[in-house]
């Protein structure tokens, strides 16, 4: 894991692997900067990352089903969504991280 720059937000951006590492329509775990997180390629090729364990009971995110609008934890099919990670009927939200591609590099600030 590469560290890039301090942004000027207080957060920290990590190259945590290659864009190619997630396949479109799927999720991958990465750590960033010590933070476990999960990152999502969708088949539009946007890029969404948010806390690697569900805040329900700690389902693996990165395993989940996602489209353009939601992501659903595998294990008790919670949907969050990806525009403020909140869960429309449920307490708590996700964390969401930036997330972009820096020529082909993953790039996510924590
Ligand atoms: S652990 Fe994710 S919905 Fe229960």
């Amino acid at each position: 894991m590469t560290l890039i720059s301090l942004a000027a937000t207080g957060t920290t951006a990590y190259v945590v692997g290659r864009v190619d590492d997630v396949p479109p329509g799927e999720g991958r775990a990465f750590v960033a900067g010590g933070t476990p997180v999960a990152v999502f390629r969708l088949r539009n090729g946007a890029l969404h990352a948010t806390q690697a364990a569900c805040p329900h009971a700690g389902g693996p995110l990165a395993d989940g089903q996602t489209d353009a609008d939601v992501l659903v934890c595998p294990l008790h099919l919670f949907a969050y969504r990806w525009t403020d990670g909140g869960s429309p009927g449920r307490v708590g939200g996700l964390r969401l991280y930036p997330v972009r591609d820096v020529d082909g590099d993953l790039v996510v600030e924590v």
